[in-house]
């Protein structure tokens, strides 16, 4: 979370409302008042798109807006260039409030700074590809030659170099909307806007898209707002994800924090069939302050007494640096005792696995399978320990389908 607070805010949403319909303001008296969608509808026959909508963009993120089809998603990307006219609230973007612009500057807006990427690819036919992928160029006045240079780079980029004399008739679904990619790249704009730029194409050129995409954005690092109704999909792009309903937010987090911690029975329903071993990180999992023995300063006898303590047989060991050792067992620790050493080292077991605080359930279940005691969580830049995963909460992560049987299987557990 310190993370997200230090990250510089690209796009500002400040409860943004979009009304559909002539009696605006009546509908928004009865937003006001918290009247329902529906109640809204029926009373003023207008319809509302957004409603309150206030969230945060990151510089170089992909923000994921995720819900079922009507939940508002297109209107409220299309609110963020003024595709849409907000009825209320604010969209700031470096600054200045993209709602107060004027036509010219909005058309700048469009031209240089954000740049949208459509479901239907919005390709010219009559164009050739390289065309079309500086069309947007083209529309600002840059000249041909040097237009066509960077529209050339930007089909490298998506893999479409050899097509540029193409049209786009000759292409598959795939194809043409790697153009309209090139077309968004070309540009060479701030921030992307993807409204279900995939859901047209068919899963495997779908999964190669979103792949692509992973790859062009851990190299150019733009602002992606994407929309979606897919949760894998959302999942596997989103840095941060919206949940919408209604035209309200449900939710904004990380898919782990939302799978972590629903905000709502409807979000609850919504993530229930991820699958959360792919998602869920030791990070999530680990407690952060065990119960540890230091090398140079705890001998067997110590380590005896912290094992009662804890009611453990095993414990991490670190170095004085508080860098991560290995484990000492028990047995080994009693036998030491035994012969009067003061010293735990040849209790020390290094050859243990230990994990970063981003491996999932689904990497760390391997490293647990034949082993009776916790994963070590060290931090990937210095190997100090930050906490341990244990055995249990591995396994019912990975076991549990929903957290009814979770609670059931606690319910047993107290029984017995
Ligand atoms: N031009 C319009 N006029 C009236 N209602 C609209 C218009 N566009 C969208 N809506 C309504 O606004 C709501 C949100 O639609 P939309 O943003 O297209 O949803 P999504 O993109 O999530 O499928 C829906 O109830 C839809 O029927
Ligand atoms: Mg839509």
């Amino acid at each position: 979370m310190t993370e997200s607070n230090e990250r510089k805010i690209k796009l500002e949403v400040k409860d943004l409302t979009l009304i559909f319909g002539k009696r605006k303001k009546e509908a928004l008296a009865m937003l006001e008042k918290g009247a329902s969608k529906e109640a809204i509808l029926k009373k003023t026959k207008c319809t509302v798109g957004i409603n309150k909508a206030s969230f945060e963009v990151y510089e170089g993120e992909v923000f994921v807006v995720m819900g079922l089809s009507g939940s508002g998603k297109s209107t409220l990307i299309r609110c963020l260039n003024r595709l849409n006219e907000p009825t209320a609230g604010q969209v700031f973007f470096k600054d200045h409030d993209i709602t107060r612009e004027g036509n010219k500057e909005l058309l700048n807006t469009r031209r240089y700074e954000m740049s949208m990427v459509f479901q239907s690819f919005g390709l010219l036919p009559h164009k050739t590809i390289l065309e079309n992928a500086a069309f947007g160029l083209e529309l600002r006045g840059e000249p041909k030659e040097e237009r066509e240079k960077k529209a050339m780079t930007a089909l490298e980029t998506v893999g479409l170099k050899g097509y540029e004399e193409q049209y786009p008739s000759a292409m598959s679904g795939g194809m043409q909307q790697r153009v309209g990619l090139a077309r968004a790249l070309a540009n060479d704009s701030e921030v992307l806007l993807m409204d279900e730029a995939f859901s047209a194409l068919d899963p495997l050129i779908k999964s190669d898209m979103q792949d692509e995409l992973l790859q062009i954005q851990s190299k150019l690092k733009k602002t992606i707002v994407f929309i979606t109704h897919d949760l894998d999909e959302a999942i596997k792009l989103g840095d941060r994800i919206v949940i919408m309903k209604d035209g309200i937010i449900e939710q904004i987090g990380t898919a782990e924090e939302i799978l972590t911690n629903p905000a709502s029975e409807y979000v609850e329903a919504f993530t229930e069939k991820v699958d959360r071993k792919t998602i869920i990180t030791a990070e999530t999992l680990m407690f952060t302050k065990p119960l540890l023995l230091q090398l140079k300063k705890d001998g067997p006898m110590q380590a005896i007494r912290k094992m009662r303590t804890a009611s453990l047989n095993v414990l991490p060991v670190e170095d004085e640096n508080r860098l991560f050792m290995g484990y000492v067992w028990l047995q080994d620790v009693l036998k030491l005792a035994d012969a009067k050493e003061s010293h735990l080292d040849k209790a020390l077991k290094t050859e243990v696995p230990s994990v970063y605080k981003d491996y999932t359930v689904e990497e760390m279940l391997p490293l647990i399978s034949n082993h009776n005691y916790p994963l070590a969580v060290v931090d990937r830049d210095n190997g100090k320990l930050l906490g341990l995963v244990t055995q249990t909460s591995l396994i019912i992560e990975a076991t549990r389908f929903g957290d009814e049987e979770v609670k059931e299987l606690i319910e047993i557990a107290n029984d017995i």
